[in-house]
């Protein structure tokens, strides 16, 4: 299949394009797109057979649900059955943005589009591209990121470029995302509040809205746990950039240490060596390629870099990478769980 790519700007989109995209999605095509997350790879939400596509596209298990996205409220009341006083608290408060809530559906959702479920995960994106898209393909899109299933969510076009060219009609390029990891869900159909995946939108911006606890689903925070995380997306490896990665905590000067002891050891068995370091302490790692996700007290702006670094690393044939460890609260929470699953929960603490 022959995959066009348009470049677009956000702050003055061509209609022409976005026109085209959403005729495409309409008719049953795929069109990839920016969102303020992660790119997205889009097609019909109400449209099984799309969403049978998406899967083939991304060499997806058809088990693992897709996000419905929307553009405006009233979109949300034609595909669930009821939306909780605390939803609107939360969309009122962080929609459009970043954020992902898990609805009981109705019949007009696909159980094709929702992995077999009953249940309908939602969010309305902020990027303006992606409400121009939404808007023009009848107000539906079901979209996962749009990276090859295990890889790391591509941050920029060039990434999707590289994993579905030749496999949807369309790519739009919109630039960098701004948050760089995928939204936040939230999970509203077992009564309280619960948080299933950590992102941008963190534990304590959930509370603050709600007044009240949000628990976390246990299975993603121990990883020996025996029931499944109930985004069965969480389950699979993930992330995964091709090297092998290995997360090294402690304090500073042991970790450098480590790191460094680690990465000789490498060297001389003939592999080539990255580090993710901090801007704190990029210059005194010794391996091939070492790379800064940002101020190490700053998880923003890590989260915002970390995709794009595992990627790059891959483009450099890396095949030993070892990463510091970022603080679990607020955004570094999605942060570590990324990683985390990057590693395959390969930890060493000094
Ligand atoms: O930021 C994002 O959310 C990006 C952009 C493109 O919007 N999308 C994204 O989609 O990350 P995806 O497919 O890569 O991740 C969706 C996650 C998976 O872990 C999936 O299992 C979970 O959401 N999920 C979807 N529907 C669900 C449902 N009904 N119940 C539980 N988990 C669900
Ligand atoms: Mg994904």
């Amino acid at each position: 299949m022959e995959t066009k790519i348009y470049s677009l700007n956000e702050e003055n989109i061509d209609i022409n394009i976005i026109k085209e995209a959403g005729d495409v999605l309409k008719k049953g095509g795929l069109v990839a797109f920016p969102t303020e997350t992660v790119y997205g790879l889009g097609g019909d939400a109400l449209n099984p057979d799309s969403s049978k596509k998406i899967y083939a596209a991304k060499g997806r298990p058809s088990d693992n649900p897709l996000i419905v996205h929307i553009s405006n409220l009233k979109a949300l009341e034609k595909i669930v059955k009821d939306i909780p006083e605390d939803a609107l608290k939360l969309a009122d408060k962080y929609w459009p943005g970043p954020l992902t809530m898990i609805f009981n559906k109705n019949d007009v959702v696909p159980k094709e589009t929702t992995g077999g479920l009953e249940t309908v995960a939602v969010r309305m994106p902020s990027n303006k591209i992606a409400r121009a898209l939404i808007d023009a393909s009848g107000g539906y899109i079901a979209a996962p990121s749009a990276n090859l299933s295990g890889r790391p969510s591509p941050t920029v076009a060039k990434y999707v470029i590289e994993d579905m060219k030749g496999r949807i009609d369309i790519i739009l390029d919109g630039g960098e995302s701004d948050v760089g990891l995928e939204s936040t869900i939230v999970d509203f159909t077992e009564g309280k509040p619960m948080i299933l995946r950590p992102g941008f939108i963190t534990q304590k911006m959930l509370e603050e809205a709600l007044s009240e606890k949000v628990e976390w689903d246990r299975a993603i925070i121990d990883a020996d746990s025996k029931t499944p995380p109930k985004a069965p997306g969480m389950k699979y490896r993930h992330y995964a950039p091709k090297g092998e990665l290995v997360i090294v905590e402690g304090n500073k000067e042991d970790v450098i240490k480590k790191i460094n002891e680690l990465t000789n050891a490498d060297k001389n068995n003939n592999l080539r060596t990255g580090v993710i370091a901090t801007e704190e302490t990029k210059d005194y790692y010794c391996a091939d390629l070492v790379k800064s996700a940002g101020h190490k007290d700053e998880e923003g702006e890590v989260a915002h870099h970390l995709f794009r670094i595992l990627r790059e690393f891959d483009e450099e044939n890396i095949q030993k990478m070892y990463s510091e460890s970022f603080k679990s609260d607020g955004v570094g929470a999605a942060v570590m769980n990324r990683l985390l699953k990057a590693a395959g929960h390969q930890i060493i603490k000094v």
